[in-house]
């Protein structure tokens, strides 16, 4: 993908689509294009639906302030030469569903779509949005057969965004002045690393007792099945759109943020072969460099059964879908 120039952000001619026009797909929309980061191709198999939401879009352009162009359709030769896809279609949870229980129906979406942008935008970096996260980013990567590094999963940014407001809440400091970690897959077996959590650069062990830092972590954990269970109709989609935008903006305007995301792992933690959460930089050309943390022996435990539960649900996409890869 072509390198921009970080000193010129504005007035690009960027361009990003969106496969998926639900509530993610469309607030990522409305968040790229009102920070004036890309022009927006949002794609969805129901027809009428992403016109309707772009048209929606481009009427508030003037109140919001920008020129962005959104395009809405069912049409994949329209997304062609994206700098970035990202994939948010398939399935949410309902109340008492895992992410795990959405393996079957997403992964046939996800590897479709995956292959149709893709063929359309071979230089593109593609994000993955769609749950279960870590096993969906594996499953479009083998279907595309995109190098490993210009395919990320999102989902660190936002477990990491949910650590770092309940942390602020129980200090009663700005949100903006916490830094959080969170590794491992995007679920129950995600691994929160409060030792690297800091306040204005003090560690939080040294701010609050262990009894608060679980409470906050495990709330974490249940961040995504407290809202489901709050909305009863579907999940969050506010702070998932928020994240993915963050990491579309660090892709763009070849930032290098240090995120985390579910990455390829090639022996990094003694992991290989599979897509995990881990700190890594993101930059034009997606993955830049994946950085590896001193653990303690009970947290590589936790991000090795994390891993171990991702190679599982890999495994059980693959025997449904044989034919994903190319
Ligand atoms: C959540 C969904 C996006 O955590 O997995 O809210």
């Amino acid at each position: 993908m072509q390198t921009l120039n970080p000193a010129c952000p504005a007035g690009t001619q960027n361009r990003v689509s969106i496969i998926g026009a639900g509530k993610v797909g469309s607030t990522l929309a409305h968040g790229i294009i009102s920070r004036n980061l890309a022009d927006v191709v949002l794609l969805d198999i129901q027809d009428g639906l992403p016109q309707g939401i772009a048209l929606d879009l481009m009427e508030a352009r003037g109140l919001e302030g920008h020129d962005r162009q959104i395009i809405g359709t069912s049409d994949y030769a329209d997304t062609a030469n994206s700098d970035v896809v990202v994939i948010t279609a398939g399935r949410a949870r309902l109340p008492g569903m895992s992410r795990d229980d959405l393996i079957e129906t997403n992964a046939k979406i996800v590897i479709e779509a995956a292959k149709k942008a893709i063929a359309h935008s071979p230089n593109a970096v593609l994000i993955v949005v769609t749950n279960p996260l870590d096993v969906m980013t594996h499953l479009a990567w083998e279907a595309t057969g995109l190098p490993a590094r210009r395919v990320v999963g999102m989902a660190g940014v936002l477990d990491a965004s949910r650590l770092q407001v309940f942390i602020a809440a129980e200090l009663g400091v700005s949100a903006r002045d916490v830094q959080t970690m969170v590794l491992g897959n995007h679920g129950n077996m995600m691994v929160p690393l409060p030792r690297y959590c800091t306040v204005g650069g003090i560690p939080i062990t040294k701010l609050m007792d262990d009894e608060k830092i679980d409470r906050l972590v495990q709330r974490t954990r249940q961040g995504g099945t407290e809202i489901v269970e709050l909305m009863k109709t579907g999940g969050a989609y506010y702070a998932p759109a928020a994240s993915t935008c963050l990491m579309v903006e660090s892709i763009l305007l070849n930032q290098f943020r240090l995120v985390s995301a579910a990455v390829y792992l090639q022996g990094e933690y003694g992991i290989k072969d599979v897509f995990l959460g881990v700190c890594c930089r993101l930059s034009g050309q997606g993955v830049e460099q994946i950085f590896e943390l001193d653990l303690t022996e009970k947290e590589h435990e936790a991000l090795q059964a994390a891993a171990d539960l991702v190679r599982q649900n890999v495994d059980r996409a693959k025997l449904i879908f044989p034919n994903a890869a190319l």
